[in-house]
């Protein structure tokens, strides 16, 4: 038999441990932020060069979505500039971010910063495919195009065609985001420490 959904205060025996339970119509938006600040990401850069200027912007709402063909996704704010960039240009590059980007990642999530010149003190080389930046300190970078845009309440779902990769040569460990904050994960300092 499976748990039904509940509402209130109390404690599933067949789970163990439950903390409050909210009903959909009264679910706060802190609530949600909290609830789902409890699934750890990595983080990454996603990119755009339209009319010759680089876009960019720090993304943890990045997924592999399949393998045949090769799909990822990116949910986008649909305020952020970075949309309507993505969604003209129809091409991007993804840097996934490693443990010492945090700064990199803290400036290109810092709202209303300079549009021109933003990627100026952040190392990146031109994706060949789709003349996106691509960081040069990520693990890993990869060179998309548009195959299919959902919208999604505030958010727009842009799925993408992996046209490139690459992995970085580096034992660097990965830039994490949980429950609202920077974490880092592995790489071979911390192995060696424990
Ligand atoms: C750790 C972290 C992860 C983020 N992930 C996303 C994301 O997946 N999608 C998104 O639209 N915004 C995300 N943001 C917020 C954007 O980076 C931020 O709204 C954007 O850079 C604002 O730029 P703008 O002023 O050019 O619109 C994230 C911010 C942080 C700090």
């Amino acid at each position: 038999m499976g748990v039904r959904p509940r509402s209130g205060r109390g404690t599933d025996v067949r789970l163990g441990r439950v903390g409050d339970v909210t009903d959909a119509s009264a679910v706060t938006t802190a609530a949600y932020r909290a609830a789902v600040g409890r699934f750890a990401t990595g983080i990454t850069v996603v990119t755009t060069a339209l009319d010759g200027v680089d876009h960019a912007m720090t993304a943890s709402a990045f997924t592999s979505v399949s393998l045949d063909p090769l799909l990822v996704l990116v949910c986008v704010e649909r305020e952020a500039r970075f949309a309507e960039a993505v969604l003209t240009t129809g091409q991007w590059g993804v840097s996934v971010l490693g443990a010492s980007s945090r700064g990199v990642s803290e400036w290109l999530a810092t709202r209303g910063r300079p549009l021109h010149g933003q990627l100026d003190r952040v190392p990146h080389t031109t994706g060949p495919h789709t003349g996106a930046a691509l960081l040069t300190a990520s693990l890993a970078t990869l060179e998309c195009r548009t195959t299919d845009v959902r919208e999604a309440g505030d958010h727009s779902i842009v799925v993408g065609e992996v046209l490139a990769v690459s992995t970085v040569p580096t034992e660097e460990g990965a830039l994490l985001y949980y429950r609202g904050r920077y974490h880092t994960l592995g790489g071979v300092e911390a192995v060696r420490r424990t």
